[in-house]
């Protein structure tokens, strides 16, 4: 077995419109450790953010050091048509925008997703212009020390970062907000955000249904609330695509579909011809009993999509006691256990992938 690692030098080539850049990026891609598959995946939700700024890349990298098997992105773009990982539409929550004057006059208001925002919106700055801003943590009960010190960073850093890893990490990004994205931003001839995203995969040779050799190599897991957005590229990627479901209060930013609709059964064996699972905010297959803090009775979601194959990646796992409810007693563990054992899910989307990580090393050795 060879020891030292290939490496393979991608070289894009310039395009020619503005949306186009030249990169370099050198990855190991022969004998790493394959993706771990006999258990719950642990999927790093916008990166080991309980410990790092969101998205950065240093987060994905604490994330695959603490053994996530899928790092998280949202993707959105630039005005100049650069995908970048964020997650907010606006800046004003999670970088230091407000300390720079010089873009005091961007402040703007859209509607997006059926409510009028104020801010200072991603989709109007060139990503020249984002890198001159630092990330900070989103919660103030977080650990602060890496505020104020890193940038955002693009889709192919991200890939890059999976790339180079020394064992097999998947990479699981979000097409996020493709409305608002090809309402707002000017795509080169006609084309959509989804077209965009699909390249830069392309090009980083994303590819392969679910467990094939292809897919084994560079495990993908592409996802969107959009419907649409979904069925658009299963005519460009056989990779495998997971729907992501919001709060019962939330319509599809696209179909502007009820909760009830795209969870009823006939919907659900609808969209199973294009996903292989769904991705609910995890509430709304245990709901909470918000008066007491406990949880009620779980719905039957996870029987129903298992039951047409789709697998169910529930979001999002925060250790913090003000998101665990009493059930817990304020220990994570409990709750993994609680959906891993009981509830059956077939991954999660963790703010904390080295606690996950533990847990699972510690209950569910091969
Ligand atoms: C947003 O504001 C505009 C202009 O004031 C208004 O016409 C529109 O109805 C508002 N949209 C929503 C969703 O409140
Ligand atoms: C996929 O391609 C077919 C054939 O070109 C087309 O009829 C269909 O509308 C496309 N589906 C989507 C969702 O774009
Ligand atoms: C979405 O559907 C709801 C319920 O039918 C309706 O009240 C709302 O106006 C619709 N929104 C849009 C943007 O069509
Ligand atoms: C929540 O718990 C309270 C107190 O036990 C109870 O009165 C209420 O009916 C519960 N709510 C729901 C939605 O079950
Ligand atoms: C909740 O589950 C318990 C235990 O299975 C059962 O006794 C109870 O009737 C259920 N409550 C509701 C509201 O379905």
């Amino acid at each position: 077995m060879w020891v030292g690692a290939f490496f393979i030098v991608f070289l894009a080539a310039v395009a020619g419109s503005s949306c186009g850049a030249a990169r370099l990026y050198r990855f190991p891609l022969s004998n790493r450790v394959a993706i771990q598959d006999w258990r719950p995946f642990n999927v790093a939700h916008r990166g080991s953010n309980g410990e790092i700024p969101e998205e950065t890349a240093l987060a994905y990298k604490r994330a695959i050091e603490e053994g996530a098997d899928f790092i998280e992105a949202d993707i959105t773009a630039t005005k100049d048509c650069v995908l970048i990982c964020f997650h907010d539409p606006i800046l004003d929550d999670v970088t230091d925008i407000a300390a720079h004057p010089e873009f005091r006059g961007r402040r703007a208001t859209y509607e997006f997703e059926g409510q009028n925002l104020t801010g200072f919106f991603v989709v109007d700055f060139t990503f020249e212009e984002l890198q001159r801003l630092r990330l900070r943590q989103r919660y103030s009960f977080r650990d602060p020390s890496f505020n104020g010190k890193l940038q955002i960073i693009t889709f192919e850093r991200f890939i890059s970062i999976a790339l180079e890893a020394s064992r097999t990490v998947g990479i699981y990004p979000e097409i996020k907000s493709p409305v608002f994205m090809n309402k707002h931003v000017q795509w080169p001839q006609g084309k959509r955000v989804e077209d965009s995203f699909m390249e830069i995969l392309q090009k980083y040779g994303y590819k392969g249904k679910y467990k094939s050799d292809e897919w084994n190599k560079q495990p993908i897991f592409i996802q969107s609330f959009a419907p649409t957005s979904l069925m658009y590229i299963s005519n460009i990627t056989d990779s495998p695509k997971i729907f992501l479901i919001d709060d019962y209060t939330v319509r599809t930013q696209d179909t502007n579909q009820s909760y009830a609709e795209i969870t009823s059964n006939r919907y659900l064996d609808f969209i199973s011809n294009y996903v292989v699972g769904i991705g609910p905010w995890k509430d709304t297959i245990v709901p909470p009993n918000i008066t007491t803090g406990y949880l009620m009775n779980a719905t039957h979601l996870v029987s129903r999509a298992h039951s047409r194959h789709l697998q169910v990646h529930p979001y999002t796992f925060r250790n913090e006691n003000q998101f665990l409810h009493f059930d817990f007693h304020e220990d994570p563990y409990e709750e993994f256990e609680y959906w891993i054992k009981t509830v059956k899910v077939d991954g999660l989307f963790t703010d904390f992938p080295g606690s996950l990580h533990r847990y699972q090393e510690w209950n569910s050795k091969e």
